[in-house]
């Protein structure tokens, strides 16, 4: 894909792939989408597919199988214990990883939990990159406390730097020598970093924080579900990495690691999870949950044709020409929006296009939820679906007070070889008539608000009848186009 050249000199993101099996999208028109998003309580997460054209929610679950993913699903050993079909994914997660132990979960907040359960203890802090939202769930759930230590370059919202999820070196070292090493439950990297853009850290910032990890003995822990991206970046951008293959960047990441844990929803494009562990003492520790939460340990909650599914997407993962997909896509979106002036996440990041709802509805408060409100109003003008990863995606402190998040987002995500470039356009054009139309979008308060993780189910209503005069415009300068 980046190889190929336009005589016409145009930066086109040429797919290495065809397309053999496709699903028939709906567009309804745009005064029943204002109806949909009213009865879905203004949260995207409750709209009904079949109201949606562009689904750009989430990658998990919802990237495209290959060909080869599908006919291994056919060949799956069904059984409950001692299954072919498990011996095959423990087989290439060693071979991709070189981790000898592992551990299946139905899901990447499953191994969370357990993982939590076993190593985090009342008062204890997990040092991370940043976390992502079930991540520190399960860890305050335990009763720890997360401490993100990105970088401060990780937090600008428009940068040139290449590795915006990199941890701050400095500030792990200060975090351990002041609390003592016995209050950190483990140090966790997350790779493409999910709630500040998708942004990839680079393998040297892993080396540093594994000499920390050393000179401590601490635990080095990856949350490895946006791995396809991360590897796609550093082999892009990582001068020393350039001629490595992306199995050998992958080698040389996972040898830092004492634990790689997956959600399998995003890596390897099916469904499922997972914990690889480089120790017998480490694997002996977690293994008796599995049967509790998950199902037998020869596969923890997964269908065996997933499990199949995920042994060729991991062996495909290891081809930057199918890892390639995303990233291109995206740049050639965020490329896009921003020649028109539109705020976005640069530089370009893995999992999706995320917009600056800060900037873009700098008018309405972080207290009225601008990401939310975004979310809203680009369903309404577009029937694209998008998520919210903003103030609405944090939870109140203990005393009930709001906790501003450091950015408000609309993540578009582009799961993995889903959607053409001219469903792209589409979105870039709608989300330029919404950026014109901006002044009319105003912001949004709770009708029903959720204790824990409220941005999945809460329901909020627009302040001042704003979505009206949206339909009104829309109508207005589209006629009877959907
Ligand atoms: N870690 C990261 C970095 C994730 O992005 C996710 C899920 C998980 C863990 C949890 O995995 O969903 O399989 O239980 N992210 C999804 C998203 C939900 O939409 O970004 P899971």
């Amino acid at each position: 894909m980046s190889t190929v050249k336009f005589f016409s000199g145009e930066d086109v993101p040429l797919e290495m792939h065809k397309v053999r099996i496709v699903q028939k999208l709906n567009l309804p028109p745009v005064d029943y989408r204002l109806k949909a998003i009213t009865e879905a309580g203004n949260n995207t997460f409750l709209l009904q597919n079949r109201d949606v054209f562009m689904d750009m929610l989430t990658d998990s679950g919802v990237n495209a199988m290959s060909d080869q993913q599908q006919a291994a699903m056919l060949v799956a050993d069904d059984s409950y214990a001692g299954s072919e079909t498990y011996n095959r994914l423990e087989t290439k997660l060693r071979e991709i990883f070189g981790l000898h132990y592992f551990l299946p979960t139905h899901q990447g907040r499953a191994a969370e939990n357990i993982l939590s359960q076993v190593l985090v203890k009342a008062g204890m802090i997990v040092p991370m990159n940043y976390h992502f939202t079930t991540t520190k769930a399960h860890i305050t759930l335990n009763g720890g406390s997360v401490e993100e230590i990105i970088t401060d370059a990780g937090l600008e919202v428009t940068s040139e730097h290449p590795f915006k999820g990199n941890m701050d070196i400095g500030k792990l070292t200060a975090l351990v020598e002041q609390h003592g090493r016995d209050k950190i439950a483990f140090v966790r990297m997350e790779a493409g970093t999910n709630l500040i853009g998708g942004q990839p850290f680079s393998l040297q910032n892993l080396a540093d924080i594994r000499q920390v990890c050393d000179r401590y003995n601490l635990l080095l822990v990856l949350d490895a579900s946006l791995l396809a991206d991360n590897l796609y970046f550093i082999k892009e951008r990582e001068e020393r990495c350039k001629s490595l293959s992306i199995r050998e960047i992958t080698r040389q990441m996972a040898a830092l690691c004492d634990i790689i844990y997956f959600s399998a929803r995003k890596l390897g494009c099916a469904r499922g999870g997972g914990i690889c562990l480089k120790t017998e003492e480490l694997y002996r520790k977690m293994r008796g949950l599995v049967p509790l939460y998950e199902g037998f340990l020869t596969y923890g909650g997964m269908s065996v044709r997933e499990m199949e599914a995920l042994t060729v997407g991991l062996e495909e993962t290891m081809d930057e020409d199918m890892i390639n997909q995303g990233p291109q896509f995206i740049r050639y979106m965020v490329d896009e929006l921003v020649k028109r002036g539109i705020p976005v996440i640069t530089p370009a990041g893995g999992l999706g296009c995320h917009l600056n709802a800060m900037e873009f509805l700098r008018h309405v408060p972080q207290s009225q939820y601008p990401a939310g409100a975004l979310a809203s109003a680009l369903y309404i003008a577009s029937g694209i679906r998008g998520m919210e990863r903003g103030t609405l995606s944090e939870q109140r402190d203990p005393d009930g007070n709001e906790v501003f998040a450091n950015m408000e987002l609309l993540r578009l995500a582009l799961p993995r070889r889903v959607f053409t470039l001219s469903q792209v356009k589409y979105a870039i054009d709608r989300i330029t008539w919404l950026h014109e139309n901006r002044g009319l979008v105003g912001g949004l308060e709770f009708i029903e608000e959720p204790e824990i993780l409220r941005f999945f189910y809460g329901r909020l209503k627009p302040i001042s009848g704003w979505q009206e005069k949206l339909l009104a415009r829309f109508q207005q300068d589209f006629g009877d186009s959907l």
